[in-house]
């Protein structure tokens, strides 16, 4: 019984390996890493343990690992010019805890992005940050939703005098206000952490903002979503070496003992492909984004943040309600592989969570496997055929597909 399960399981992951090649994946907090560092899944790191920082271990035989995760960190202190990176939280939720375990006290005032604002679960009562406080307040919207009310969260920063502000969030079309929260922070005593889980990637480019020179004390992320990297999370921060240290014990051993060192080492091959290659990828990514929102809205669907130029990042939102809402169109589209996420726009109440109006999608997978404007135009069409047009298109996903399965912005063909 166990060896047939044991194959059974054998057979599915190769079933998902086949079709996920045959998709158009469309998921916003997705990516693909290279061939070449796939091909390091599996080494001999995923058996070994190296808690503590290289050359100051607490296990023995870490020679190879010290030396590859000081790679990386010194690597990424030069992609995202900081003097301190945390590279060992598994997760983006890992890098959030380690953060907020340190910073934030029971009673403490947090302003951060309510979830039909597109912020993050860890963010809020019910997730990471709701175990330190209770007392979250949601930043105040402007009228389009995608923005913040400056006007109205500067008064709030006065009146209710926040700890920390976490700006970045999920559906997260736009640069949050940084620069023009640091002044009225700065006077208040409230910290900025900016998580950038989605944008590193476009941060890391330079196409979207950069904001630890805008006044962020630090930042937090996955490194897995724009950034094309192995599923972890990270810490970067120009902070005091003081403070720096409430990080180093909040990831450890605050928020994970093992490290996780095979996907620690594929971080560092990816790292290496985005400083040769990021700044294009980047860039091809938000043009790609704003193509593909504009083919959307032509063929008749409602794209959110029209008058904005409908995105500045990776993702395109758009209300489908009319056409039977979020949960609706994206099984419609997982019939036909091409696979995307519902999602609720800012205008809607936390009820319908289960029910949302909107979907958001994401172009950074499709880009990094070299799809272009033309690329998007006809993936707006897909979509429209399906959707408005109520047809069949798996078969031409397929096959459209087919042309675009190796990836690129990588060394899978470099030799030297
Ligand atoms: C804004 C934001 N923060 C944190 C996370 C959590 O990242 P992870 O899934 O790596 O734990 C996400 C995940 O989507 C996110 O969107």
């Amino acid at each position: 019984m166990n060896y047939q399960e044991f194959s059974k399981t054998a057979e599915l992951i190769n079933k998902q390996n086949e079709w996920r090649n045959r998709t158009i994946n469309l998921i916003a907090s997705e990516n693909v890493m290279s061939r070449r560092v796939r091909e390091m899944a599996g080494s001999d790191f995923a058996h070994r343990y190296a808690e503590g920082h290289p050359g100051e271990r607490y296990y023995r035989g870490t020679n190879y690992i010290d030396e590859i995760e000081s790679k990386v960190k010194q690597n990424l202190k030069i992609l995202f010019k900081c003097n301190h990176t945390e590279v060992r939280p598994i997760s983006g939720t890992n890098a959030n805890e380690a953060v907020f375990s340190k910073f934030v006290n029971k009673e403490d005032v947090v302003m951060a992005n309510s979830t039909p604002g597109g912020g993050h679960i860890s963010h809020h009562r019910i997730g990471s940050l709701g175990k330190f406080t209770k007392n979250i307040i949601d930043f105040p919207l402007s009228k389009d939703g995608y923005h913040i009310d400056l006007e109205k969260t500067k008064f709030l920063i006065k009146s209710s005098k926040p700890k920390i502000i976490v700006l970045g969030k999920s559906l997260f079309l736009f640069p949050e206000p940084v620069q023009e929260l640091s002044d009225i922070c700065r006077e208040n005593g409230a910290r900025i952490i900016y998580d950038a889980a989605h944008v590193l990637g476009l941060i890391a480019g330079g196409t979207f903002q950069d904001p630890l020179r805008e006044g962020a004390f630090l930042v937090s992320a996955s490194t897995h979503k724009t950034f094309f990297g192995s599923q972890r999370g990270i810490i970067l921060s120009n902070m005091d070496v003081d403070s720096w240290r409430k990080i180093d014990r909040g990831a450890f051993p605050g928020s994970s003992s093992n490290h996780h060192l095979d996907t620690l080492a594929q971080l560092a091959m990816c790292t290496n492909e985005f400083l040769e290659y990021g700044a294009q990828y980047a860039n091809d990514v938000v043009k790609n984004a704003q193509t593909l929102g504009a083919a959307l809205d032509r063929f008749g669907f409602n794209v959110e943040a029209k008058e904005f130029g409908y995105t500045e990042s990776h993702q395109v939102a758009v209300n489908v309600r009319k056409q039977g809402g979020g949960e609706k169109v994206s099984k419609t589209l997982e019939l036909n592989d091409i696979v995307l996420n519902m999602n609720m726009l800012p205008h809607e109440p936390l009820s319908n969570h289960d029910h949302p109006e909107g979907i958001r999608i994401g172009v950074q997978e499709m880009t990094r496997f070299g799809m272009q404007a033309e690329e998007m135009e006809r993936i707006a069409q897909l979509i429209k055929e399906c959707i408005l047009d109520n047809k069949s298109i798996r078969d031409e996903v397929n096959q459209f597909r087919k042309e675009y399965l190796e990836v690129k912005y990588s060394f899978d063909d470099r030799t030297q």
